[in-house]
């Protein structure tokens, strides 16, 4: 999509897609529409924090506190209003993946979970941290019990860190507890 992108970022997303396709097989999701999903989620994640904050404020994107002590956190909003921008992607729920594919979105379909896990535990980032299996292992189980676990990876690294979640991070995560919850 963007010819512009390093390769390391083709890369990641080339492992992306493959592993977002496996899932959607896995689970009976949209194999075309997760592949599609996992091909445009990534096309500003390269660039620098002063772009992101400045991109975001020119297109009226809201920029939390969290946002601006870690922008990479606009890369997702910024890449969905660009795909729209240019009418690279028109299905609205693919936009919406791609826009809040850092933290995940109670609204995510199946095909936007089957992304979503993709990015988080493609083969690269499984093997640079081996606590991700946890988070494969839920995914076959199911997406929303995959996402449920990486999210609890995520919660924990960031109390940790002492570093505040994003608020829609914490809405998902409370979201998938119950909806995991209400299944069993
Ligand atoms: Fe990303
Ligand atoms: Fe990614």
């Amino acid at each position: 999509m963007e010819p512009e992108l390093p390769k390391r970022l083709t890369k990641h997303i080339d492992r992306v897609v493959a592993l977002a396709s496996t899932l959607a097989r896995r689970h009976g999701a949209d194999d075309a529409r997760a592949t599609l999903a996992a091909q445009g989620h990534d096309i500003v994640r390269h660039w620098s924090d002063e772009r992101w904050l400045a991109e975001a404020e020119a297109r009226g994107i809201e920029v939390l506190p969290v946002d601006r002590a870690n922008p990479v956190l606009l890369h997702g909003p910024i890449g969905a209003a660009i795909l729209e921008e240019r009418a690279w992607l028109t299905d609205p729920e693919l936009v919406r993946a791609i826009r809040y594919h850092t933290t995940g979105h109670p609204s995510y379909t199946p095909e936007a979970w089957c992304m979503f896990l993709a990015d988080k535990f493609e083969p690269r980032k499984l093997k640079r941290r081996p606590a991700l299996q946890r988070v494969a292992n839920a995914a076959e189980v199911g997406l929303l019990e995959g996402a449920l676990a990486y999210l609890e990876l995520m919660e924990g690294d960031g109390q940790a860190k002492g570093k505040a979640a994003h608020p829609l991070q914490t809405e998902t995560l409370a979201w998938l507890r119950s909806a995991v919850r209400g299944r069993a």
